[in-house]
């Protein structure tokens, strides 16, 4: 269905804006977490929203009553929930590909859905599709989980279809066979294959060779050393050993891949975890558990769909995100998962957030005068706080921080979890609250800002609420700023220049090059003769 972006409002020509702008000008700026929990004893209660899975705590965030009125107001002259009608209507929202936007139907059930979204009856034969490939898919993960002979897997793929993968693999370990070894392999830089295929054998490892397209140049040149690998190592039976996971299906045959697993061009890289590309995963925690991971997500994609403004978890994150990129001016967040299995989780963050909403431009390619996608980072606790906390603490910039924290841990060993949970508490508490008794080099300002996300435990259905919870923020986020979050042009500037560039370290050629690269192009030929 066609897609008309001029019936919303930028978020810098609707009325609350201003009022915003005002308000952070009077008030906010000088707005003090220690005083507003003194002041309001039901903070907490206002602030704490219980989405499924997923408990976000938001009070320990620079926002009074007035702000999130404010902002509220924006999300409502954005009409942010025609918005959000828009992405589950199946309505191309990514209009500079004109393509729909529907990861969040791979997720939805053949039966038992905890919400229908107007007009899904239109996407009936794309639903039976995902449910055709989907069972497929995971019918052949439990053929690789029986099969004895295979004890790696090797995924080759870059982007979306390696970290989400890599990612929730990590998350799971605990659900996982552990007779069997996954391996992730996307850069181009031959040291990480070679690293990977020096301790396989050809009869023992399934290669999955994961890209959207299929052309990506780090994946194909990857895939074909795999494959001359595999037929240097007297690999026989290619159909076992490499499968896959693409929309080009036609190209993937051409390669000689004949197991095939499709997707379809309305899935974004960045949001492809629940597709084929989710094989990995399936084959580390099986089909049942593969099944619950997409039902977590399913429920988060309900929740977004219709609770309240004022108590949508997906929708509050991304109304401080804007608040604090855009009045506050804070450039950054820092992604803290107090959890050793969510240690790729920043790393995925990365590129859901800065791939989908950093743009410069809104959907009809003007500038925005605004700013967009602040830079993401982070590392597991208790990691950070032996290095970068520091400047968290008492540096010259506020970065607000987003911990994640899981209550019960998967294993037995004494004393660590209650040891981590302390820290992750100890952190926030310290960043708001600082300590003043002492100058100079020991005092801390306090006042910073952070959100604290809890899960019950980290299992498949609760990871899968909370990275759709994480899509849906920056789909919320991306919509107030009006821009396309589901394109990513950024990207294909330097391919162009590196297919210009690989033929001249080969030959010297710098004619017509920048001195610079000219220069290092000279020094990196050094030696060649
Ligand atoms: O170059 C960026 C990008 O297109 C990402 O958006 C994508 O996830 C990645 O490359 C890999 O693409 P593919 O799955 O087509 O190989």
């Amino acid at each position: 269905m066609a897609f008309d972006p001029t019936r919303f409002t930028r978020c810098d020509r609707a009325p609350a804006w201003q009022a915003l702008q005002v308000h952070y000008q009077s008030i906010g700026r000088g707005f003090d977490l220690r005083q507003a929990f003194a002041g309001d004893p039901r903070r907490v209660e206002a602030l704490a929203i219980d989405a499924p899975h997923v408990l976000g705590d938001l009070s320990k965030n620079l926002i009074d009553a007035q702000a999130r009125r404010l902002l509220l107001d924006l999300a409502q002259q954005c009409d942010l929930a025609g918005q959000r009608d828009a992405l589950f209507g199946g309505e191309a929202i990514n209009g500079t590909e004109g393509r729909q936007v529907m990861h969040w139907l791979l997720r939805y059930p053949a039966r038992g859905a905890a919400w229908r979204p107007a007009g899904i009856e239109r996407l009936q034969s794309e639903l039976d599709e995902v449910h055709h490939t989907l069972d497929a898919m995971l019918a052949f993960a439990e053929q690789v989980r029986a099969d004895a002979a295979i004890t790696d897997i090797v995924n080759i793929g870059i982007g979306g279809s390696d970290l989400g993968p890599q990612m929730a693999v990590l998350a799971l370990d605990a659900y996982a066979q552990p007779q069997r070894r996954l391996h992730f392999v996307s850069n181009i830089d031959g040291h990480e294959l070679q690293g990977v295929l020096r301790g396989l054998k050809a009869e023992n490892t399934l290669f999955l060779v994961a890209s959207k397209t299929f052309t990506t140049l780090e994946t194909m040149t990857n895939a074909r050393s795999a494959r001359d690998w595999f037929a240097a190592q007297g690999g026989q039976d290619v159909a076992r050993h490499f499968a896959a996971l693409t929309t080009n299906v036609a190209a993937a045959r051409e390669f000689g891949i004949t197991t095939t697993f499709g997707f379809w061009d309305w899935v974004g890289g960045r949001y492809s975890l629940w597709s084929a590309i989710g094989l990995p995963i399936a084959v580390a925690i099986g089909a049942d558990r593969f099944r619950e991971l997409l039902a977590g997500a399913h429920a988060m994609d309900a929740h977004f769909a219709s609770a309240p403004l004022e108590r949508n978890l997906p929708l509050q994150l991304a109304l401080l995100d804007v608040w604090y990129r855009d009045f506050h001016g804070f450039g950054s967040r820092s992604i803290a998962p107090y959890h050793s299995g969510l240690r790729r989780l920043p790393a995925y963050l990365q590129q859901l957030e800065m791939e989908s909403n950093g743009k410069r431009v809104d959907r009809h390619g003007e500038p925005v005068p605004f700013d967009t996608s602040p830079v993401l980072w982070g590392e597991p606790g208790t990691n950070g706080q032996h290095a970068y906390f520091q400047m968290l603490h008492q540096g010259t910039e506020v970065v607000p921080v987003e911990f994640i924290a899981v209550r019960e841990a998967a294993h037995q060993l004494p004393g660590h979890h209650t040891q981590l949970l302390a820290n992750v508490l100890a952190q926030a508490q310290a960043l708001m609250l600082g300590k003043s008794d002492a100058g100079g080099h020991r005092h801390f300002p306090g006042n910073r800002p952070s959100t604290f996300l809890l899960l019950d435990r980290l299992d498949p259905s609760s990871l899968g609420a909370l990275i759709a919870m994480q899509e849906h923020r920056v789909f919320s986020s991306g919509a107030l700023w009006g821009i396309n979050s589901f394109d990513q042009w950024g990207v294909e500037l330097g391919k162009v220049l590196a297919k210009d560039l690989a033929p001249r370290l080969e030959s010297g050629d710098v004619e017509g090059l920048d001195a610079s690269t000219a220069g290092l192009i000279q020094r990196l030929r050094r030696g060649n003769g």
